[in-house]
């Protein structure tokens, strides 16, 4: 268990069972933050799930019973938390309006971190379903800044685990065995991050001035890559070379409107992504944004090129 630093803030993550909440969590507890997470079932009969909650309690965190539906659960526990972490999904993702209601009633909370942990919902150029996703993160950025809540947003572009198992390919299951499709030309150019490196990056920044208030943008250089580039790793690491299928744009927008749930949000995020580069065709506005790698240069991050080597 990570000693606990009493001059580090109090964090409650929401959302800490579920796949990004669980190595938010972990980050905190071993960055010595005393750390919560609400828990909507503190003995459930899933035993994958009780075995997550015993995992917790084996690193010190507490978990605090609580529902984001249930108003005085709470506001009970945000009042021992410096800092909110959502992790909730995106069935939630509106509703975070209760958080914030009860961080306003709760009036303690230095900082709330939103559950996003993707594309910059302020500069995507997204068509639907993705775009509405988008929007709802958006709305909630603007009702946290109405309310004054001091905030951090983590825009963490591609989740490792998410996108490198099948390198890249929206839409596609698993390696590839002879081709691989590319939306685009694929020569745009992609952000991944692996999920314990969001999970230190956000605990990092929770207690950081220089993210108050600003978006956290995760775009370690090793991990910014093309499709075309990423293909051509996975190729040198496989010793194999696959035939490239590149689907242009109106195709791949055509594709889009004809995929049947959740094809068709794969589709429009890679669309978002390796069509119109939505991870990397805009600069940080330094007066809002600030990046992960080069606040915290110290940290080691696991590369893709590193990452793909789980899958030889
Ligand atoms: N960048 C990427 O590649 C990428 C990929 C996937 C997701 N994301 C983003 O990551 C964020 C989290 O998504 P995720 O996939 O990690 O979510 P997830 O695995 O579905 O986890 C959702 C969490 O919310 C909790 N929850 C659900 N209803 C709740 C309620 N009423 N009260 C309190 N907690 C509740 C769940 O708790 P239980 O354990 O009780 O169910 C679980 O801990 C989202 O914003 C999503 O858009 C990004």
């Amino acid at each position: 268990m990570a000693e606990k630093n009493n001059n580090r803030s109090r964090v409650l993550v929401i959302g800490g069972t579920g796949y990004i909440g669980r190595p938010i969590v972990a980050a905190s507890a071993r960055e010595g933050h005393r750390t919560s997470v609400l828990v909507r079932d503190a003995a459930p009969a899933d035993e994958a799930k009780a075995a997550v909650l015993q995992g917790f309690r084996d690193a010190g965190v507490t978990l605090v019973k609580g529902d984001i539906y249930d108003h005085e659960s709470l506001v009970a526990a945000i009042k021992s938390a410096d800092v909110v972490i959502s992790a909730v999904a995106h069935a939630q993702h509106a509703d975070q309006t209760r958080i914030i209601a009860a961080i306003k009633e709760a009036g303690n909370v230095k900082r709330f971190v939103p559950s996003e942990f993707g594309n910059d919902v302020d500069h995507v150029n997204a068509v639907e379903p993705a775009k509405s996703l988008y929007a709802g993160k958006a709305v909630i950025r603007r009702v946290i800044e109405a309310e004054g809540i001091p905030y951090t947003y983590v825009s963490s572009n591609f989740f490792a685990g998410y996108f490198l198992p099948n390198i890249g390919q929206a839409g596609v299951t698993g390696l590839p065995t002879d081709k691989v499709v590319i939306l685009g030309d694929g020569n745009v150019k992609g952000i991944f991050a692996v999920e314990d490196d969001v999970g230190t990056y956000t605990i990092k920044a929770v207690d950081d001035p220089r993210t108050l208030n600003k978006t956290l943008y995760l775009r370690p250089p090793s991990n910014t890559l093309s499709h075309n580039e990423l293909v051509s790793l996975w190729e040198k690491k496989v010793g194999k070379t696959f035939e490239r299928v590149y689907i242009p744009e109106e195709k791949v927008l055509k594709k889009i409107q004809e995929s049947p749930m959740p094809l068709n949000i794969l589709l429009s995020i890679g669309h978002s992504v390796w069509v119109k580069g939505d991870h990397t065709n805009f600069e940080i506005d330094p007066s809002s944004g600030v990046e992960a790698t080069e606040l915290y240069p110290q940290m080691k991050y696991t590369t893709v090129d590193e990452y793909l080597n789980r899958f030889l």
